[in-house]
């Protein structure tokens, strides 16, 4: 895939006032008495600008505030950018991540060629020196990215490309930082591959687009093996969900599976995990048509079946000594005289019937194959995610994903993750008394349930499809994407989850975190 802009990480060691740069970013918290060494230091070296600045009230280190004193002679850079990072006692390793983000957006937005990025120094101790540097890595490119593939010309002249170096003066803490970099260059790229391919709309991504994606991604990569399904193997195997949700469309549905190959042999304890993304290429509620506004949002409706992907290129390229399998059943959700019907019956992979009661509730129907695929493939772990409801919309609204499932062990698991990916879950409940709305009279069950709790009785109906298997479920309806553009984030698809899926995935590996 194309690069929308093309962003290069590196380390390198050297002092803070002889780096040669367009922007040198330095964060400062907002409670801190006297400014740390560091500052004192530049701020010597600009003749006291910084002190200035702060004392006119222009700066004072709040969460997602930044100001700019440009540069002299007696400091190599063209500009210093002060990032704010809020209450020290509250820092964490996503403050890391959202100062780097919000330092090269700011590059990108004011055309800087380089960004030099000392963020780590005023942690001191907090974090591990390996971990700011993944975090920081992550962050500038999330930070830096913005979709514009289809802009003819760039009407603000940006450039494409940003030259990114995490400093520092001593050797042995710019060697940390690199270690951790590495990581955070791969799962940074990869979840702005996931949004790019969430923000390109359904005319140029439907489901065939889809799997030609991750054939392209098995092609990139010796340990990763893609296998589709046309509709014709579908029906052979009876997956009557993904092809009544892609009945109506004259895209025809796919059913992907990427299988990772592990570079080692993966100790027999750890899990066999399935990751399965919903990717409705474009989400009209078919018969159970849609109101017109904002019904172009629907298609990121792709959301979790581009997490996957991404997060399976992450995966490979990091190697992991982990086994898993990514599945992401894809069709387009629409209306026509083929679609299927509210009322329909349709039996599934599982052998279970499911009568229709509303073709918007199509999430479901190819979840419920695909997570029937991950009990079938034999899979200890399943985790599915989704953007499957406006109710999980409502609950929680734009901040936080949210989190059902049957094993307590593997919804701690994933909220571990969350602290340090800094994509945050929150639990809902999704137990018996959410499936028993689900009970159909004229078949094992029906696709929605009553008026209240839509995010729970959704997980509920896939709770039926997993048989004995651990698995919890991510509804990204509210996360998949930013209204408006933030400090750190442009507006569109978030890409959310391939951070903390990676997170998941590599603690499996780390003895220490189980
Ligand atoms: N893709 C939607 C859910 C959605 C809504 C995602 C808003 C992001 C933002 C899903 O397929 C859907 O339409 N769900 C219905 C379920 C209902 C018919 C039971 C919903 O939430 O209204
Ligand atoms: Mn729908
Ligand atoms: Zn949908």
């Amino acid at each position: 895939m194309k690069e929308i802009i093309n962003v290069e990480l590196k380390t390198r060691t050297v002092d803070l006032s002889t780096c040669k740069t367009d922007v040198l970013a330095v964060g400062a918290f907002c409670d801190a008495k006297e400014p740390d060494k560091l500052s004192r230091e530049l701020d010597d070296k600009l003749d006291g600008a910084i002190s200035r600045l702060i004392k006119l009230g222009d700066f004072n280190g709040k969460d997602g505030t930044s100001a700019v004193v440009y540069g002299n002679e007696r400091i190599r850079a063209k500009r210093v950018l002060l990032i704010g990072l809020g209450e020290k006692k509250k820092a964490t390793l996503d403050t890391v991540r959202r100062a780097a983000a919000s330092a090269a957006k700011k590059s990108v937005e004011s055309k800087a060629q380089t960004l030099s990025l000392a963020l780590h120094k005023a942690f001191g101790a907090r974090f591990d020196l390996s971990a700011m540097g993944q975090a920081c890595g992550e962050g500038t490119y999330f930070g830096s990215y913005r979709y514009d593939e289809f802009v003819t010309e760039n009407e603000d002249g940006r450039l494409g490309a940003l030259d990114v170096e995490l400093i520092d003066p001593d050797p042995a803490k710019t060697q940390k930082l690199k270690h951790g970099l590495s990581s955070g260059i791969i799962i940074g790229k990869a979840q702005s591959y996931a949004r790019t391919l969430a923000n390109r709309p359904a005319n140029v991504v439907h489901p065939a687009e889809l799997a030609a994606a991750a054939k392209e991604l098995a092609r990139g990569s010796k340990r990763l093996s893609c296998t589709v399904l046309d509709e014709g193997q579908m029906a052979a195997k009876g997956m009557g969900g993904v092809l009544a949700v892609g009945s109506g469309s004259q895209s025809k549905p796919r059913f992907i599976v990427l299988k990772y190959n592990p570079p080692a042999k993966v100790p027999a304890t750890r899990p066999k995990v399935a990751l399965v993304g919903k990717a409705i290429t474009f989400d009209s509620g078919g018969i159970s048509i849609k109101p017109a506004a904002n019904m172009e949002e629907m298609k990121l409706d792709k959301s979790g079946g581009t997490t996957v992907l991404a997060t399976m290129k992450a995966v490979a390229e990091l190697g992991l000594p982990v086994n898993v399998l990514g599945i992401v059943p894809a069709a387009e959700n629409m209306p026509s005289g083929t679609s299927y019907r509210p009322g329909d019956i349709l039996n599934t992979f599982s052998g279970k019937s499911v009568e229709v009661q509303n073709t918007d509730a199509e999430g479901r129907m190819i979840l419920c194959d695909a997570l029937s695929y991950a009990v079938k493939q034999d899979c200890d772990v399943i985790i599915d995610i989704a953007t499957l409801t406006g109710a999980c919309v409502v609950a929680l609204g734009k901040y936080m994903a949210g989190l059902m499932g049957n094993d307590d062990g593997l919804a701690r698991q994933l909220q571990k993750a969350a602290e340090s990916s800094g994509e945050k879950v929150w639990p809902m409940p999704s137990g018996e008394e959410y499936a028993k709305e689900m009970k159909s009279k004229i078949a094992d069950l029906k696709n929605i349930g009553s008026k209240w709790g839509g995010a729970c009785t959704a997980a509920a109906f896939l709770g039926q499809f997993v048989g004995d298997k651990k698995w919890a479920h991510l509804d990204i309806a509210g996360v998949w994407s930013f209204d408006k553009p933030t400090e750190f984030a442009a507006e569109g698809a978030s890409g959310f989850g391939v951070r903390l899926l990676t997170a998941y995935l590599t603690n499996l590996t780390n003895p220490k975190s189980k």
